[in-house]
């Protein structure tokens, strides 16, 4: 995980009334929402006595806990104990700072940092990650979520994989090429631009495609008339949680509009991505891929982009790193 980022660490509309408990970053967390609907993320454990306090409730615009009813503020400080009565002397270590978190485009955001601390000023945040395309409001527009039992860097890599398409999904998609050709690979700062054809050997045109990043774990991907935005967050270790936004330009008409896309999301993200890309996924070795021993090719060229973007800003954030070949 590269620190000192924004992650999107659930679909905004995810996080109602109630706490919402979520594994992310390697730890475990509690998403809720104060008196004026604004989201607060915290350690879920309960300074206290270290209950789930996504098991509680918010009260009065601050969350109480399940065990004790002590009540945090939006800022993490603890503002009541109930067993000591309302005069109680509050101590320091009963607040648990709350992470910079910011809610944009669909998505409720983490920002990152190696120690949450109050010493981060919410002015010197940088902008949180997007895709032009995808800034204007769209009739048109689908969204889910599912958890990858997968690496979070694998799980972005297999992003820039077209040339698996054949393999992979040509039982459902049939008569695709095997080419990949033009291929054009570009890197400015923290973006990658990828664009490209997938075709039969010996015609001209075949499956044009397009597929942007945005650092840390955002990407683009468009193919003749229907984009989506996959927006991975890391879980832990061997875990991912991925976010995806679609969207058509093919028939911009309210109802059926979105149906055309709910359909292709249907297909895509619950058909050919959760079942057919995700069970060569997980038999690809190794899973985490710091120590992969691979040999690239041209038509990687999205992959090690990604993968030498990653390593420069680790290094960057100060985080030892194998170099990626
Ligand atoms: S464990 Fe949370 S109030 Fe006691
Ligand atoms: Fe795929």
């Amino acid at each position: 995980m590269i620190p000192n980022q924004w992650y999107p660490i659930c679909l905004s509309h995810e996080l109602r009334r109630r706490p919402l408990g979520l594994a992310r970053m390697g730890r475990r967390l509690v998403a809720w929402r104060d008196g004026d609907g604004r989201a607060v993320v915290m350690d879920e454990r309960c300074p206290h006595r270290g209950a789930a306090r996504s098991d509680g409730r918010v009260r009065d615009g601050q969350l109480e806990c399940p065990w004790h009813g002590f009540r945090f503020d939006a800022e993490g400080a603890c503002r009541r104990i109930p067993c000591e009565g309302p005069d109680a002397k509050i101590s320091a270590g009963l607040s648990t700072p709350a992470y910079p978190t910011r809610e944009a485009n669909g998505l409720l955001w983490l920002f990152w940092c190696a120690e949450v601390s109050e010493a981060v000023p919410a002015g010197s945040l940088p902008e949180i990650p997007w895709f032009e395309e995808f800034r204007e409001p769209s009739r048109s527009e689908a969204s889910a979520a599912i958890d990858w039992p997968m690496n979070y860097v694998r799980s972005i890599e297999s992003n820039f994989d077209v040339h698996h398409f054949p393999f992979v999904h040509g039982s459902v998609l049939p008569g695709m090429g095997e080419r990949i050709d033009p291929l054009e690979v570009e890197v400015e700062g923290t973006s990658i631009r990828t664009r490209g054809q997938l075709r039969r050997q010996g015609r001209e045109r075949g499956l044009a495609f397009e597929i942007d990043f945005e650092a840390p774990s955002l990407t683009r991907l468009a193919f003749q008339g229907f984009s989506f935005i996959v927006a991975d967050c890391p879980v832990d270790e061997h875990n991912t949680r991925r976010h995806a936004i679609y969207r058509q330009s093919w028939l911009d008409v309210p109802l059926l509009g979105r149906f055309l896309t709910w359909s292709f999301m249907m297909l895509d993200w619950k058909w050919l991505q959760n079942r057919q890309d995700l069970k060569i996924a997980l038999g690809q070795r190794p899973a985490a891929p710091d120590l992969a021993v691979e040999h690239l090719v041209h038509a990687d060229a999205g992959t090690a982009a990604y993968r030498k973007l990653r390593h420069d800003l680790l290094r960057k954030a100060g985080v030892e790193v194998q170099k990626p070949q």
